[in-house]
């Protein structure tokens, strides 16, 4: 059992735009992060995901840099930085940068330079290729709509960019490049910084030739000289955003033994929403048992071998208690349901801003009220591939990332608490009745429930370490687990369904206190008859192993 701090940490993502303006702008920044860290301290997390807050045009939010050493104007000084990382470590909160190494913003200094001239030192760092039959190099597309091929008049070629245009590609063949982020995460880690998020990691070893994008040859090559030359010699924590990885990838990049990272997100879970091969924008419903069958392989794959990072959420998906729960009558008891379900299964769980009082999707009625580049993208597309503009917004209001995107609601007040000013994307209009105030009051609230599992983990190896199991895998509604550790079993139990469900086990255990639970009105558990309400869900304490009949 290899025991790392960061498998016992819970970690708590900020988006910096949408979490606490502190001078009226309408936009989050730094100084708000550190009026709220007592907020995160009471919440119990101890690790803080904090997404890109480098100089950035904003193209993308920040995922497009412009100064790896500088921070956006908007959200403060290098000085607010400092003190974020120093307020953080007197709380015991570790500070987790997000790092875009895969590209830059067209505005860095490097790409201007490179732009300048097919000879210009610089030009390396990116990827240039000559035109072909008069077109685009080759079919590669990007992830947000069209070719991933942009061209430069100057210079007569075309620059590779996976993402916007305004986000073209580094060129990781390019050694002198690869050192040049190597030395700028050493100014990072050196400020005290506990890791980074590196984002689409999984790209950087990509073969644009062969149209090769994610899990190229030398991939883990590059990340075992980034390990070695830069965080391998500190005591961080670090998680690659690897969108496509397999679990025999996902070993790769966190076994223990390969030096390169601590764990990664694996995405699999995340598109069963979506029609098999098409893009993240052609809905189907979800499938419980394929949802359960995803992650208990996550689960087995990576129990004695590399670590899993567990999510619903973050700031590219839409609110999980929209998207698979009840985000009306069942709310409370959905959100719930989420938080114990993911934070009982191995690995180490992120919560992302929101989350934790059970914040909602938003309902745009106009591609006007979009910000999202994604988004925009996307809905041009389709409106000139013919797609019906009702279409269109139904799914932005399905998936669009901007769902997870609108402020912090913090209290009942003009703008949620976010803002004394116009908040940079509206606020979702149910803040009176979903926010942090409201939430702090009530002893029932989603807040609570994850504080108590925060809090669990804290005092209970079993929930860091435990062998995971699945019970009752072809059941439509139910998703049951064990974890096992040292002699103990704790069962974890959901109706994850809408309808009341009535399950018995087959272990003789009756008058059971739940070690935690989202029922109200359940105080004990009797295993051979239960008659769960809507997404109803317990976790109790067994003496023996058991399995459902
Ligand atoms: C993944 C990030 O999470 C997303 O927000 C961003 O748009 C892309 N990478 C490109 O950097």
């Amino acid at each position: 059992m290899d025991k790392k701090w960061w498998k016992n940490a819970v970690v708590y993502q900020i988006y910096p735009r949408s979490f606490q303006d502190s001078n009226g702008d309408g936009v989050g920044d730094i100084q708000g992060i550190i009026q709220r860290l007592d907020y995160l301290e009471q919440l119990g997390i101890n690790v803080i995901w904090l997404s890109p807050v480098y100089e950035s045009p904003n193209d993308d939010n920040g995922y497009d840099i412009s100064d790896y050493y500088a921070i956006m104007d908007e959200f403060g000084t290098m000085e607010d930085m400092d003190r974020l990382i120093v307020e953080a470590k007197k709380r015991s909160i570790h500070l987790v940068m997000d790092l875009v190494v895969n590209h830059t913003s067209d505005e860095h200094a490097w790409f201007i330079e490179a732009k300048k001239s097919k000879q210009n030192p610089y030009r390396e760092y990116y990827i240039w290729r000559d035109p072909r039959d008069g077109g685009v190099p080759n079919g590669l597309g990007s992830v947000f709509s069209g070719s991933a091929w942009e061209y430069d008049e100057e210079t007569d070629q075309y620059f590779m960019h996976l993402f916007s245009k305004r986000q073209p590609d580094l060129n990781w063949e390019n050694k002198q490049m690869r050192y040049e982020i190597y030395d700028m995460m050493n100014f990072w880690l050196e400020k005290g910084i506990g890791g980074f998020r590196l984002d689409v990691i999984e790209l950087v070893g990509k073969l644009p030739d062969r149209e090769i994008t994610a899990h190229g040859p030398q991939l883990h090559e590059y990340l075992q000289e980034m390990n070695r030359e830069t965080f391998g010699k500190y005591d961080v924590m670090t998680v690659g955003e690897t969108n496509s990885a397999t679990p025999q990838q996902a070993k790769l990049f966190s076994g223990a033994e390969r030096n390169e990272l601590s764990m990664v997100f694996q995405f699999e879970h995340m598109v069963l929403d979506q029609q098999p091969g098409k893009s993240k924008w052609d809905l189907r419903p979800l499938s419980v048992v394929e949802l359960k069958q995803v992650l208990s392989t996550w689960q087995m794959e990576l129990q004695n071998e590399g670590w899993n990072s567990l999510f619903w959420n973050n700031h590219d998906q839409p609110r999980i208690v929209s998207r698979w729960g009840n985000d009306q009558k069942y709310r409370v008891e959905s959100a719930k349901m989420f938080a114990i379900l993911l934070h009982m299964m191995k690995g180490t769980p992120y919560i992302y801003q929101g989350e934790e009082i059970g914040m909602t999707n938003i309902v745009l009625t106009d591609i006007s009220q979009a910000d999202d580049v994604e988004t925009k993208n996307m809905y041009q597309e389709r409106l000139a591939e013919g797609y019906s503009e009702e279409a269109i917004l139904a799914a932005i209001n399905t998936k669009g990332r901007d769902n997870a995107r609108t402020p912090m609601q913090w209290d009942d007040s003009k703008e949620a608490g976010f803002t004394t000013g116009h908040p940079w994307l509206p606020v979702n209009p149910n803040y009176t009745t979903i926010n942090v105030e409201k939430a702090l009051t009530d002893q029932d609230s989603i807040f609570y429930c994850y504080q108590k599992l925060i809090q669990l983990r804290k005092v209970n190896p079993i929930m860091v370490y435990g062998n995971y199991q699945l019970l009752a895998e072809e059941d439509a509604s139910l998703f049951a687990y064990t974890r096992t550790f040292q002699g103990e079993t704790w069962l974890i139990v959901a109706n994850f369904s809408e309808q009341v469900n009535e399950v018995q086990f087959t272990e003789v255990a009756t008058d059971l206190e739940p070690i935690i639970s989202n029922s109200t009105t359940h105080k004990r558990y009797d295993l051979q008859q239960l008659r769960l309400a809507p997404y109803e869900t317990f976790v109790v304490k067994l003496d023996s192993s058991l399995y459902v009949k």
